[in-house]
């Protein structure tokens, strides 16, 4: 790990720390200040699904934390932690303005028993997190202001997305140089787990979204398309594609 490694990620902390001054009370009274949709059930699904990720980004957080070497490392998932519990919060107080409540059933749920039951490295559940699933929720965050017809929920959207660049970021700065100490079997073996993590949530999704549009086939073609991106962007971090086919 190098001085210029410990300096980006100082760097990207500072960042999270100014970003984060406004109380959560006056960042709530810009997103409530908007219209709410009355009957956006998409909408609600949605928020129901981030805060159920939020919570799950916040726990991980801070069960790894204390496992990365770099100090500075340690204050980045510090500082993201906060900033995933502020989310939470953000969206609980969004289904709660409409009566609602998450789903029962999550999105990231096999995620969940995946990283319990995780046994190597870090690396594996800073990759599924930091770049698969935070990065697939940011091109989702994008994707539902134009699906979905609620001014509230996309202002609330647009704010969560800011701070949720910063924690991709963390991945790609902090994610090469780690990945460079594990050994070839190593990374064949977090490749295999995380293809098997992408596939077991994403198959989830007709059963946690029911939409007309939103079938077993159509997932399976998107989740492919999606998964062949995110093996180019393991790749390009340095966790090689190896031996691991698709399912
Ligand atoms: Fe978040
Ligand atoms: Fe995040």
């Amino acid at each position: 790990m190098t001085d210029a490694l410990d300096f980006r990620l100082r760097r990207l902390a500072e960042k999270s720390r100014m970003a984060s001054v406004r109380p959560l009370e006056a960042v709530w009274q810009e997103i409530a200040e908007r219209p709410a949709a009355r009957h956006d059930s998409l909408a609600i699904s949605l928020a129901g699904q981030f805060l159920q990720g939020e919570e799950l980004t916040a726990l991980t957080c801070s069960a790894l934390r204390d496992r990365l070497p770099l100090a500075s490392a340690r204050a980045s998932l510090a500082l993201q932690g906060e900033d995933e519990h502020r989310h939470a919060a953000l969206y609980r107080r969004y289904l709660e303005a409409r009566g609602a409540r998450p789903d029962a059933a999550s999105l990231l749920a096999p995620a969940a028993e995946r990283f319990l039951a995780w046994q190597g490295p870090p690396e594996a559940i800073l990759l599924a997190l930091h770049v698969i699933i935070e990065g697939e929720a940011l091109a989702f965050q994008e994707q539902a202001r134009h699906y979905t017809n609620c001014p509230s929920f996309a202002a609330l959207s647009r704010l969560v997305a800011a701070d949720e660049a910063r924690h991709v970021a963390f991945g790609r700065i902090y994610l090469p140089a780690a990945l460079w100490a594990l050994t070839p079997s190593e990374k064949q073996r977090i490749h295999e787990w995380l293809r098997a993590l992408w596939f077991e949530c994403s198959e989830r999704l007709p059963q946690v979204l029911p939409r007309p549009w939103l079938g077993r086939f159509v997932t399976r073609h998107w989740a492919e398309r999606r998964w062949d991106h995110w093996q180019a962007q393991l790749a390009e971090l340095g966790l090689p594609t190896g031996n691991a086919g698709r399912q």
